[in-house]
């Protein structure tokens, strides 16, 4: 890629794996996590991937622009947080972007809304972005630099009536992410989330099944859903000094829909 934005820059993405099913005609299936990894190596930056399978961390690491090291790292225990940002500061020997991608979506609606999957999206989507970013601002702060980027979804502004725990945890992610802007605006560190809608990614088609990707498209004004890549441009885009007036907003990638009042689709003339 040409006009290399991250040229020595080192960053950790947390959830850089992606476990399928491929789009039709996908070699590498294709999650947010992973195009952001490969976005961000692309762009010139040194990417370490973490992900609770090795593997998939390892899949993603292979496919980047030059040197990557992939992370073993269960987002669901605190330790493990904590000890993969240091592996990257360890391999990089600096840090300088962080992108919490990882996040679980759960089928509970409140009437059924159960304690373990609360839990669970709760210290998945949460709390391990809030010890990941408390993590990194060590090094950060130090450097004077840092920026971090949260994969949040429209869920956490508007509720698609399916999931509480995912409603209520991408709600809070949000606020971790202004918070961390707001603290530290100050002393070099910028705070963005990408906010997402419907992404043609693994996730959604694990999730809504592969063959009803028409009717997702349908409710949004684009008449598409994203692609993982769409998403990791706004990643690289917030995360890079293009961004560097920006701190604690969140960028709407989601074709249209929040924007969308909603009424029947109109012919466009
Ligand atoms: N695809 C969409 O339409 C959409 C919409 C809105 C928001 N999002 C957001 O995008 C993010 C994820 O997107 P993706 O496509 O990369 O998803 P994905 O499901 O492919 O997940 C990426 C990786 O996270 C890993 N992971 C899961 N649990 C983990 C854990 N406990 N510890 C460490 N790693 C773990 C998985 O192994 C996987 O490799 C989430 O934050 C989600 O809320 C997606």
């Amino acid at each position: 890629m040409d006009g290399k934005r991250l040229e020595g820059r080192v960053a950790y993405v947390l959830g850089g794996g992606s476990d399928g099913p491929a789009r039709p005609g996908e070699a590498l299936p294709m999650g947010n996590g992973r195009a952001i990894a490969l976005r961000l190596a692309a762009e010139g930056a040194l990417v370490v991937v973490g992900d609770k399978d090795l593997g998939r961390a390892q899949a993603t690491v292979d496919h980047l622009d030059g040197a990557g090291l992939a992370v073993e790292v269960d987002a669901a225990d605190p330790e493990s947080c904590v000890a993969a940002v240091r592996a990257a500061v360890e391999f990089g020997d600096r840090l300088d972007v962080v992108v919490c991608n990882v996040g679980v979506s759960g089928r509970e609606p409140v009437k059924v809304q159960s304690l373990d999957d609360w839990e669970l999206a709760s210290d998945v989507n949460v709390r391990s972005h809030w010890l990941t970013a408390q993590a990194a601002l060590v090094p950060m702060l130090e450097q004077g630099r840092g920026c971090f980027a949260f994969v949040g979804s429209t869920a956490g502004v508007f509720s698609s009536r399916r999931s509480l725990s995912y409603e209520a945890t991408k709600a809070a992610q949000l606020a971790v992410m202004r918070h961390v802007a707001v603290r530290y605006a100050d002393r070099g560190i910028r705070s963005n989330a990408v906010v997402l809608g419907n992404i043609d990614s693994a996730l959604v088609r694990r999730e809504f099944g592969d063959g009803n990707g028409d009717a997702r498209a349908a409710v949004v004004p684009m008449r598409r859903e994203g692609r993982p890549e769409e998403a990791a441009g706004a990643v690289a885009f917030l995360v890079s000094d293009d961004a560097g007036y920006v701190t604690g907003q969140s960028l709407l990638v989601d074709g249209g829909v929040s924007a969308a009042w909603p009424i029947p689709p109109i012919v466009s003339q």
